[in-house]
C-alpha cells in the first residue's frame, strides 16, 4: 500500500498545496490600534512560508466584530495595504494564504469596539466570561440581539471582507465558525432563542453560517471559501443538546455549496489549551466530519507527525493544521521531516505586543549553526 506523507502535494479547491500540512489560525494580537496588521506580521508569515497552507489570525470583518485588543481588520484601505505587505512577502514562497474572517459576537466589551458601539449577537445572553480589554479584563457584555434585516447586513460584511481579502492578495477565506463566536452563536441553542428566520429549528440556527458561505462563494468563488467548526466543543457556551444532529444538519446544508475545504477542530483542544479527556469517552469529531463531508477535510487539534500521517493515510483528513508548534517552530515542517526537536511551548509572548516571541524563532538549521559555532568559540578559548 502506497501512503500518503504530508509532504506530498494535495489539491485544494481551486489551489495546489506543495505539502499536506497548514499552519492553523492563531490570533497573535500585533494590529496597530486602527487594527492594520503591524509590518513585523509580514515577517512572521513569511518565516512560516514552509507550509502548504497558512490559514491567518482571525481577522475582524467589520469594525464591530472585534473582541480583543490589536486584532486586526480587512474592512479599512489601509488594512486592505497591510495585509497586501503580508501576501507580498508571501508570493513566490509558493504557500497558499488564506484569511480567516472573525466575527466574534457577544464574546466582547465596549471598550474593544469603537464608541457607542455595542457587542452583537443572536439573543441578548452575556457570554459569563471576562474578555481582555485595553483596560485589563472586563466580563463580556450582554449583548444587543440582531434585529432581522441587521443579520443580513453582517452576512454582506463577511462577503465584503472576502473580497477585500481578495484585493490583499490572499488566495482564500476561512469562515470562522468554531469555538463559540458568531456564527456558532446562531447555530446552538443555548445562544440562539431566535424565533424568526434565523432561529426556532436547527436549520434556521444553521442558516446564519449557510448564508455568509453563500454569500462568500459568490463574492469570491465557492472554491476559494473554507468553513471552520468546532463540533461538540461547548467552547464560549455556544451548545446543543443534540450536538450531532445539530452539525449533520450543518453539513448537508454547506455541502451543495462547493466550498474549498472544511477544517475542524477535534476535541483535543479547548480553544488554545489542551483538554482533559473526557473519561466516558472523546467524539471522533475528524470521524464524525469524514463521513459526512462530500471535500477536502483538514483537521486540527493535537496533532505531531504520527498522528498526522495516520490521520491521512486512514483517509480520515486530507490536510492537517498544526497551531501552537508553528509559534516557536518557523521551520516546522523540516523539523517535523528530519524529526528534530520542537522549541518548548511558551505562551507568554502569544498576544502580543512585538517581535518578541514572535518573529524571533530561529530555524533548525539556524539554532545548530550558531550552537556549532558557539563551541567552536569556546573551545579556542
Ligand atoms: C495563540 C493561539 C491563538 C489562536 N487563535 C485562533 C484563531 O484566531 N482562530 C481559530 O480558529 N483558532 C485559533 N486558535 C486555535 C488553533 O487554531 C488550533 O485549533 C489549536 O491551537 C489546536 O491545535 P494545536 O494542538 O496544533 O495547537 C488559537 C490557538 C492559539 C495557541
Amino acid at each position: 500500500m502506497t501512503s500518503i506523507s504530508l509532504f506530498a502535494p494535495a489539491r485544494v479547491g481551486a489551489l495546489d498545496l506543495k505539502n499536506r500540512i497548514a499552519m492553523a489560525p492563531m490570533t497573535r494580537s500585533r494590529g496597530t490600534d486602527e487594527r492594520v496588521p503591524k509590518p513585523v506580521v509580514a515577517q512572521y508569515y513569511a518565516q512560516r512560508s514552509g507550509a502548504g497552507l497558512i490559514v491567518s489570525e482571525g481577522v475582524g470583518i467589520s469594525p464591530g466584530s472585534f473582541g480583543f485588543p490589536n486584532v486586526p481588520g480587512i474592512f479599512s484601505d489601509a488594512q486592505v495595504q497591510g495585509w497586501r505587505g503580508v501576501t507580498d512577502c508571501l508570493r513566490g514562497t509558493g504557500t497558499r494564504f488564506f484569511m480567516q474572517l472573525w466575527h466574534v459576537g457577544r464574546v466582547s466589551h465596549p471598550d474593544n469596539l469603537p464608541p457607542g458601539v455595542q457587542p452583537c449577537a443572536p439573543s441578548a445572553l452575556a457570554a459569563g466570561r471576562d474578555v481582555v480589554t485595553r483596560n485589563g479584563p472586563r466580563p463580556a457584555s450582554l449583548p444587543h440581539a440582531l434585529e432581522t434585516d441587521e443579520v443580513w447586513a453582517v452576512v454582506r460584511d463577511y462577503a465584503q471582507a472576502a473580497r477585500r481579502a481578495i484585493e490583499a492578495g490572499c488566495d482564500g477565506v476561512e469562515i470562522h465558525a468554531a469555538n463559540g463566536y458568531l456564527p456558532a452563536q446562531f447555530l446552538h441553542e443555548s445562544t440562539n432563542l431566535r424565533t424568526d428566520e434565523w432561529g426556532g429549528s436547527i436549520e434556521k440556527r444553521a442558516r446564519f453560517t449557510v448564508e455568509v458561505a453563500r454569500a462568500c462563494a459568490q463574492a469570491v468563488g465557492p472554491d476559494r471559501v473554507g468553513v471552520r467548526l468546532s463540533p461538540f466543543s461547548a467552547f464560549n457556551g455556544a451548545s446543543s443538546a443534540d450536538e450531532p444532529a445539530v452539525y449533520e444538519q450543518l453539513l448537508a446544508q454547506l455541502a451543495p455549496l462547493g466550498l474549498a475545504y472544511l477544517h475542524v477542530v477535534t476535541m483535543e483542544v479547548a480553544g488554545h489549551m489542551t483538554r482533559q479527556a473526557d473519561a466516558a469517552g472523546e467524539p471522533d469529531v475528524v470521524g464524525f466530519a469524514r463521513q459526512r463531508w462530500p471535500g477536502v477535510l483538514i483537521a486540527a487539534g493535537g496533532y505531531d507527525r504520527a498522528k498526522a500521517e495516520h490521520d491521512l493515510n486512514a483517509g480520515r483528513a486530507d490536510v492537517v493544521a498544526f497551531g501552537r508548534d508553528y509559534v516557536g517552530n518557523p521551520d516546522l515542517p523540516e523539523r517535523l521531516a528530519h524529526g528534530w526537536p520542537l522549541v518548548e511551548r511558551r505562551m507568554a509572548d502569544w498576544y502580543g505586543p512585538d517581535a518578541k516571541g514572535y518573529t524571533d524563532y530561529r530555524s533548525y538549521a539556524a539554532t545548530s549553526a550558531t550552537d556549532a559555532a558557539t563551541e567552536v568559540a569556546q573551545e579556542s578559548k
